[in-house]
């Protein structure tokens, strides 16, 4: 009767234990592999207040965010229109809120963007913003390619997309095209004017609607393209804030996925006409400041690990006395930081 008592008792606990690993929700059981799919399958999801578009992509920019209003909430005015590529920085809510949380604990704390004169007044001065960013805030950064309507819809445009082979570097040359129907003269953006390329051999053709794309609407520009052109997502950085620490993650798009699409979810689709087009996209993550991540799209971010590399860059150091404020060691606010 004992023994069985004690068995009854260690089979509960192991419920619960499960039970308790489900609810958290993760990081102490999962790799951050898995974490990082889950939490980007979220994100990638359509949401208001822009239709058609990935949630992260809705997101609050820097210009919506500073300089932060008395009242601060990070939320952007859903009803601004907003051009999506003047920026490629975007903060989800509870990021976006920290911006514009007083710096630290002290009575009278300024928000971020105006806090450099409370802190170089104050002693002994803080070294870390306080509260850190809370479980939950997410920053993202997207990397774009412009497409443009070819007068002649055999044309297409010549890309080289990096990508990575274990822990090489390569690039994959691919023309994308646009099938006929999709860039065809439409009334509110007029005939297409783009030159275009033709098929080369040796390069594989690819239908944009292999990629998450945006069609530029009346007045929208980007890097050459206009009205009925389109924006194709090549890259995006996800980080996010899990049980208090920071998971760097990175996607590219690879047209022939080896190991960087393990893990992936078997129904990882999200946003656009072409839900099933984030499948192929492939990733990398680490909550580690150590070992590559891969990450060519910026020049000035090649050849270095996200976490190491942001510890520096988002610091502020008082010339005289070299005293120093971190910004939880993600995020680029010392910019702001006024
Ligand atoms: C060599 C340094 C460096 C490396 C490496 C680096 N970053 Fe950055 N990152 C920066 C800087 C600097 C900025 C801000 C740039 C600006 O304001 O124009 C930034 C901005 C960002 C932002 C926008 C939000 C913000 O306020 O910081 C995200 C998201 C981001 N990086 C993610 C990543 C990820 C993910 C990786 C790794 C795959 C990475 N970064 C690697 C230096 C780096």
């Amino acid at each position: 009767m004992k023994r069985r008592g004690v068995a009854i008792v260690a089979g509960l606990a192991a419920v619960l234990v499960t039970a308790a690993s489900v609810s958290m929700g993760t990081a102490a059981t999962e790799s951050p592999r898995q974490t990082a799919w889950k939490l980007a399958e979220a994100v990638i999801k359509e949401s208001s207040p822009n239709r058609g578009i990935p949630g992260f992509l809705n997101w609050a920019i820097p210009r919506e965010i500073f300089p932060c209003r008395i009242q601060p909430n990070g939320k952007s005015d859903p009803a601004a229109p907003r051009d999506l590529f003047d920026e490629s920085f975007h903060y989800n809510p509870e990021a976006a809120a920290r911006l514009c949380g007083p710096l630290t604990r002290g009575p009278g704390a300024p928000p971020l963007d105006r806090a450099l004169n409370y802190w170089a007044g104050s002693h002994p001065r803080a070294s870390m913003i306080e509260p850190p960013f809370p479980d939950g805030a997410h920053l993202a950064a997207a990397f774009w390619s412009t497409v443009r309507r070819p007068t002649d819809p055999h044309m297409g445009k010549f890309v080289e997309l990096p990508v990575r082979s274990g822990a090489q570097t390569l690039s994959r040359r691919i023309r994308i095209t646009i099938p006929p129907q999709m860039s065809s003269p439409s009334s509110s953006c007029g005939p297409p004017n783009g030159q275009g390329e033709p098929a080369m051999a040796g390069v594989t053709d690819v239908s944009i609607n292999d990629f998450f794309w945006i069609k530029l609407k009346p007045g929208e520009r980007y890097s050459g393209a206009s009205c009925g052109d389109f924006a194709v997502l090549v890259a995006f950085h996800l980080v996010h804030k899990v049980q208090g620490r920071w998971l760097w993650t990175t996607f590219w798009w690879d047209s022939e996925p080896n190991e960087f699409a393990a893990g992936r979810p078997g129904n990882f689709i999200g946003a656009g006409e072409n839900p099933q087009a984030w499948r192929k996209y492939v990733m990398d993550a680490t909550y580690e400041p150590t070992g590559a991540v891969f990450n060519p799209w910026r020049i000035e971010e090649r050849g270095d690990n996200c976490a190491r590399c942001h510890k520096e860059v988002t610091s502020y150091k008082d010339d005289t006395t070299g005293e120093q404020i971190f910004f939880d060691s993600v995020t680029a606010a010392r910019t702001h930081f006024n």
